[in-house]
């Protein structure tokens, strides 16, 4: 019997990591345990274990298996006896620390949690790896990057005193934070003359120290004659902001908003929350590859492990048919499954309507305007609050325009009924996010664009064009605008929030 059972998909990753990225064509099987070893690599650099669902292989047909000997290297001995690139007991060993159990002594666990990593790490290669990307500067990135990179740049306290003062300004630093990308400085301003300029001059500063496209930005504090200025930092300074980190916020918070969704942290790192019962509901916008997928994802998983699970339904439409993936052993979904074709989504969409107006009648019955009044009246409405979230709003209006009117009759209505929409897009101009849905979603998610008149379509205000990329936002509430830096939701943060989600309720 083999010891390592990997999927079809499995299998066609292992051959394009040896063909397309490392170049290797003669004796393709003989090196099949390259990748192998370098998938376990990269799961074993996830700090959280790899989800039990990958003991479940769905693509059996086209799939392989693997005897220890070709993935560790166990038993294999030169002619004279001696051990040769025998590391088994090294992957046990690692696989011991890593799960904190003596693997050593079960053998099916420990085939079993080798099996998990090494089909996580291929799966991680498979989501995280564009053609377009040179592999061993993914891998690089994969397996050295990452939270811990963290490199305080040293120099840049001394370049910003330096720059204040080339533009006139007396200030005195009385504190540097730290956050993931920016570094927040608190200036004192002896003379409140300084402050018109200071934020005229953010320009120049940002010129003086070489910013590039990216800008200084300037926060009123409560502090008298304090303000915060936020420099941006080289990029290999920065830290990433990790799904498990979002999984902990979820699963230990004890606040009172019915559907708390965390898209990332502030500037200085705190997590960011927000009612998504209260937003009522989302536009999330932004160039392409500029971290909006990623955020969705985000959204989700914040409410697969959120406070209000129980009394949650997903509707998840997905024109583009591959975003949404991962979640298609999700159970219990609005229309019965992730939904890739635009008749059917218009029809899930028409059907949500419905639901609607059969929830406002109930509420008019009982004398109420909306869920949380009808609770009030110690009435409990036995409804699910359904989330609607369509990945690329363009696509689905191209295909079908019809399926505009369903959404924006919802979107008029989300209080009373408990129906709320996430709604992406890439290209947020008027004929997308048109007049009518506009006004009926205040709450908007900006991710970077190129242009200032993109940030205005979708925030009603530019700044999106000064963002950092990857994952960088401006999300805009009744609150106001918080600069946010996203969360980095990986396939397998998916994975274990739908595991938790279906075993718990
Ligand atoms: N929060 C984040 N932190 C770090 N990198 C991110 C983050 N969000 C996105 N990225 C990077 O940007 C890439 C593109 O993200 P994606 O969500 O697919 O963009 P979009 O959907 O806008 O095209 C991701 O593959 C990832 O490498
Ligand atoms: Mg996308």
């Amino acid at each position: 019997m083999s010891d390592i059972s990997i999927g079809a998909l499995d299998e066609q990753t292992i051959e394009r990591v040896i063909e397309q990225g490392l170049g290797v064509r003669a004796k393709r099987d003989a090196r099949k345990w390259v990748a192998l070893r370098l998938a376990l690599a990269a799961s074993l650099r996830l700090p959280t274990p790899p989800d039990e669902s990958l003991d479940h292989i769905e693509d059996r047909k086209g799939g392989n298996s693997y005897h220890l000997e070709q993935v560790t290297g166990k038993g294999l001995r030169h002619e004279d006896g001696e051990p040769r690139q025998d590391y088994d007991d090294t992957a046990c060993a690692l696989l011991s620390i890593f799960h904190q159990m003596n693997l050593f002594d079960d053998y099916a666990a420990y085939r079993r949690f080798l099996q998990r990593h090494i089909r996580r790490g291929l799966r991680e290669f498979r989501t995280g790896w564009r053609d377009s990307h040179d592999f061993h500067e993914f891998l690089f990135q994969e397996l050295f990057s990452g939270e811990s990179r963290h490199a305080v740049d040293d120099g840049l306290v001394d370049r910003l005193s330096g720059a204040l003062e080339e533009i006139g300004i007396t200030a005195e630093t009385r504190r540097v934070v730290e956050g993931p990308r920016l570094t927040r400085f608190f200036l004192y301003l002896p003379s409140a003359d300084d402050l018109a300029p200071i934020t005229r001059g953010l320009g120049k500063l940002g010129h003086i120290l070489g910013l590039g496209a990216q800008n200084a930005f300037l926060t009123h504090t409560d502090e008298p004659k304090v303000i915060a200025l936020d420099i941006p930092r080289r990029q290999d300074t920065w830290s990433t902001v990790m799904g498990y980190q979002l999984a902990d916020w979820a699963d230990k918070y004890e606040g009172d908003f019915l559907l708390p969704v965390w898209p990332g942290v502030d500037v200085i790192g705190n997590p960011f929350v927000l009612d998504l019962a209260v937003a009522p509901h989302l536009l999330v916008g932004g160039t392409t590859g500029s971290g909006k997928s990623v955020c969705l994802n985000a959204l989700i998983v914040s409410l697969l492990r959120g406070p209000s699970r129980e009394r949650l339904q997903l509707c998840l439409i997905d024109p583009k048919r591959v975003e949404f993936e991962p979640y298609r052993r999700l159970e219990g979904l609005f229309g019965g499954e992730v939904i890739t074709e635009a008749q059917e989504a218009r029809a899930v969409l028409l059907q949500l309507v419905v639901e609607m107006e059969t929830r406002t009648q109930l509420l008019a019955q009982v004398g109420a305007r909306d869920l949380a009044e009808a609770h009030q009246h110690g009435v409990m409405l036995d409804v699910l609050r359904i989330v609607v979230v369509v990945e690329e709003l363009a696509d689905l209006l191209m295909q079908d325009e019809d399926a505009e009117m369903p959404l924006v009759r919802l979107a008029g209505k989300a209080r009373a009924s408990g129906i709320h929409l996430v709604l992406a897009t890439q290209r947020p101009d008027a004929a997308t996010f048109s007049g009518l849905l506009r006004s009926n979603i205040p709450s908007r998610i900006a991710l970077t664009v190129q242009k200032a008149s993109e940030s205005k379509i979708i925030l009603d205000e530019t700044g999106a064009d000064h963002l950092t990329g990857q994952g960088d936002m401006l999300i805009k509430t009744a609150q106001g605008t918080t600069r946010v830096h996203g969360v980095k939701v990986s396939t397998d943060d998916i994975a274990s929030a739908i595991s938790r989600y279906q075993r718990n309720g």
